[in-house]
């Protein structure tokens, strides 16, 4: 390949110039080469007369140039340059042709020729073809950098769409130009609903002061980039949090273009950590509460035994009977709280056999059938012996707290569901419920349609001592015992709610050895 270099003057260096001749004259031909060498232009000529020897000498390529005559016997000029056109179109091509009329150099400079010399004046040949190739050149070297261009540009148009993150750009007042796939899809609207939207319009009202904040910071100019965690609002409603990443482009002079927005959905994330925030607040509370029942029982235990001796020694029927007597049916309701602390706390000793979950359930019924006016009570015993090892009595008292949650929660009546069956939990149900090991459970869910409760509420209702229920009512106590006992019994619990409509708890024991009928 013939190199071109320019020296500071413009001037055209030459290894090699390697040159097509369309011209049946010989003479004319090596006149030609003559006129170039004494341009100082070391040239190759390949000298052709036919279409044919032509069209092979193109397909062949490596050619810095097509020299031709208008009027060739064997074909046009004219056809040689559309030939030419076609098959080589960077190619120059310059007419050397003995007359050529105004309007047929017209013709062929309209058709793409890059110049005509007439053969009378080759004096002209050498400056010629220079300036054809370096024409040719420069225009190579734009179309090189066009496609550098566009190359760059489809890179990068590719990188914003297919990215697996979201995606958008938005004007300064937060209104969108092009957001990617992953952008709508991780908040549910289209490309063309966002383009009525502002950035603003998807952003939780809890963050928005934060967004503008960090809006602001950035075109002031006193960040280049920003990173805040936050909250978007997806079409249906649900919360998406996604770490978000903006970066403001400016043009040459520092007017604000748009911003970039970078947005990594962490929804699955937060999740996790706040389940193991809750699990590790409740670990926590349930060392205190431990403690405090342990010291508390050892100084009931002093309390009651003394009473004890004192009610033995007094006569019955006494006046001061009846205070001894009040002091320890008060001691034992307090026993009753630490017991439940204890539980919760799970330092309360465990009794484990082998037992029927459905024979527990059944027994319980037995114990509330009568009890809960107003509200139907359905049972579907799993048709399986469900296995687990459990402490009956502890097992009794969770399903008897469940049930006496479920009737304060419809005071008007409704429904209670209680139902056992198996559950097997597998590696992805640990990975969506973030909780439990795979294996084979019993199941216990105890649903009630009554007033439910929110996500704040029940975010807390394992926490000892919460409770939304007036003083004397609730302790807050139930639910903690529940879940100290549950977790001592290696299984977990979970809670699903709908404000004012539902509430269902599920209780998952590790099934023993088999589900035999
Ligand atoms: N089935 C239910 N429906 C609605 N809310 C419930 C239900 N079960 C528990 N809760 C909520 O959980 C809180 C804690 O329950 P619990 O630990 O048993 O304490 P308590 O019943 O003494 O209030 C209750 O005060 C109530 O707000
Ligand atoms: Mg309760």
């Amino acid at each position: 390949m013939v190199r071109f270099l320019y020296s500071e003057k413009q001037e055209l260096q030459i290894k090699t110039l390697r040159i097509i001749h369309l011209d049946d004259d010989v003479f004319s031909a090596s006149l030609v080469q003559t006129f170039l060498a004494e341009e100082g232009l070391v040239c190759d000529i390949k000298r052709v007369e036919t279409r044919e020897d032509f069209i092979v000498l193109l397909e062949q390529g490596g050619f810095d140039l097509v020299l031709a005559d208008l009027n060739l016997p064997a074909m046009s000029g004219m056809t040689a340059l559309v030939i030419s056109r076609e098959r080589c179109p960077g190619l120059p091509f310059i007419f050397v042709t003995d007359t050529m009329g105004e309007e047929v150099a017209i013709e062929s400079l309209k058709s793409g020729a890059t110049d005509y010399v007439l053969k009378y004046r080759l004096s002209r040949l050498g400056s010629a073809v220079r300036s054809a190739l370096r024409e040719a050149e420069e225009s190579e070297k734009r179309r090189k950098e066009e496609e550098a261009l566009r190359e760059s540009e489809q890179l990068f148009r590719n990188a914003f769409e297919n990215a697996v993150n979201g995606r958008c750009l938005t004007k300064p007042d937060r209104r969108f130009i092009k957001v990617n796939n992953s952008f709508s899809e991780m908040l549910g609207y289209s490309a063309e609903e966002l383009a009525t939207m502002t950035f603003m319009d998807l952003t939780h009202p809890d963050d928005l002061a934060a967004s503008r904040r960090l809006a602001e910071e950035l075109l002031s100019g006193r960040t280049f980039a920003g990173h805040l965690e936050k909250r978007y609002l997806h079409r249906d409603g649900r919360n998406v949090w996604a770490l978000t990443s903006v970066f403001l482009q400016r043009d040459e002079k520092g007017f604000p273009l748009y911003f970039i927005t970078q947005i990594q959905n962490i929804t699955e994330q937060k999740k996790l950590e706040d389940q193991l925030h809750h699990a590790q607040k409740l670990e926590s509370i349930g060392q205190l509460a431990g403690g405090m029942g342990h010291d508390f029982n050892n100084i009931l235990t002093t309390i009651i035994g003394h009473a004890s001796i004192l009610k033995k020694k007094l006569p019955d029927d006494g006046a001061l009977a009846h205070h001894v007597q009040q002091i320890l049916i008060a001691s034992d309701s307090a026993s009753r709280l630490t017991g439940s602390l204890l539980a919760f706390s799970r330092k309360q000793p465990i009794e484990l056999r082998e037992l029927n979950l459905n024979d527990a359930v059944t027994r319980v019924e037995m114990m509330i059938s009568g009890l809960l006016r107003n509200v139907e009570c359905i049972i579907n015993l799993a048709d399986e012996v469900l296995t687990v090892m459990g402490d009956e009595g502890q097992l009794e008292q969770v399903l008897m707290n469940l049930v006496t949650n479920a009737w304060d929660a419809m005071p008007h009546g409704g429904v209670l569901n209680i139902s056992t069956g198996i559950a097997v939990i597998d590696r992805k149900f640990v990975e969506v419920q973030s909780f439990g090991k795979p294996g084979k459970y019993a199941l216990l869910t105890v649903t009630d349609n009554g007033i439910g409760m929110d996500e704040e509420t029940r975010k807390k209702i394992f926490e000892p001592f919460f409770t939304t229920k007036e003083s004397g009512v609730g302790t807050g106590l139930g639910l903690s015992m529940a879940y100290g006992i549950v977790k001592n019994h290696k299984g977990f619990i979970n809670c699903d709610s709908e404000s004012g409509r539902w509430t269902s708890f599920r209780i998952y024991l590790p099934l023993t050895g088999g589900t035999n009928q």
